[in-house]
């Protein structure tokens, strides 16, 4: 038997933009998904093409346990985090001798296939490696981590990331002339950012404006704008869309005594609050229970 986990990630800049290998910065967060995977001739797991993927690639039969602390289809990576810790773990049960490269490349095959083909490989790198993430077409740089103070918000509006990456495809296609500035920026900003690293007041603004650009791509939602303005009026140096967007979660980034005020503020529009900082530790082994 073999336990792991592995974390769930924010987008902290250039989310839909990643999609047309433009530059992002994501980091890992501290909900957390546990897989535990035992040996057995006969399958046994819950109805999942992520974890049925997992073992197809690796070529072994188990059984699987999953208790996680990440909200599916919230936009908090928890398909990233699911595939990355059962890959650990049955890696680990099997002794296959991945190595974490590995679990990154293979989790972002599986998504990619299962999302057919509409994934980067943005969620299975901060899943797997933890900390703050730079990524770049197929390149990608862990940036020095950060103690940023963040608090998520979650809509409780269910979204999908395939129908929300599709409308923005939709847009590039009709309309080139509209979409391709608003990317080109999103673009920008995010380079600005990775020279403002250790400024989180500074962060805060380019997040605003990077939260309007993802407005100006359609991906809002009433309630996410309804958070995002609440927590920047309770104090966030800035926030914006998480992910996906269409619903799911936004991210405010906070000065630390102003983090309770955000997540109050939050929780008074009906979301879901969650304060959390970077967790600098990608897939892990848990102790077997
Ligand atoms: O909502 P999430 O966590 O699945 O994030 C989607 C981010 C996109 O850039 C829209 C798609 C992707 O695969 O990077």
């Amino acid at each position: 038997m073999a336990t792991w986990s592995a974390p769930g990630k924010v987008f902290l800049f250039g989310e839909h933009a990643v999609v047309y290998g433009k530059p992002g910065i994501a980091v890992a967060i501290r909900p957390r998904v546990f897989v535990t995977v035992r040996k057995s001739r006969n399958a046994h797991h819950a109805k999942s093409p992520y974890i049925d993927s997992c073992f197809e690639v690796m070529g072994v039969k188990g059984s699987v346990y999953i208790s996680s602390q990440i909200p599916s289809s919230s936009g908090l990576g928890s398909s990233a985090a699911v595939t990355v810790a059962t890959l650990s773990a049955i890696n680990d049960e099997f002794g296959l001798k991945y190595t974490l490269d590995d679990i990154a490349r293979t989790a972002f095959e599986i998504e990619k296939k299962v999302q057919k083909g509409r994934a980067s490989p943005t969620d299975t790198s901060v899943s797997t490696f933890g900390g703050l993430i730079f990524i770049s077409g197929t390149q990608r740089r862990r940036l020095p981590v950060q103690n940023f103070h963040m608090v998520i918000g979650n809509s409780l509006v269910s979204h999908s990331t395939a129908r929300m990456v599709e409308q923005v495809a939709e847009m590039k296609r009709k309309h080139p002339e509209v979409c391709n500035p608003i990317l080109d920026a999103i673009e920008g900003v995010t380079l600005n950012a990775l020279h403002h690293m250790g400024d989180p007041p500074q962060l805060g603004k380019l997040m605003n404006i990077n939260h309007a650009l993802l407005e100006a791509l359609g991906v809002g939602h009433s309630v996410l704008s309804r958070l995002v303005l609440a927590s920047r009026s309770a104090g966030a140096y800035g926030a914006k869309i998480t992910g996906a967007g269409g619903g799911g979660s936004m991210v405010a980034l906070c000065p630390k005594h102003m983090k309770n005020r955000v997540a109050g503020a939050i929780e008074a529009c009906e979301a879901r609050a969650v304060i959390t900082g970077v967790d600098t530790e990608g897939a892990r082994k848990e102790k077997d229970v």
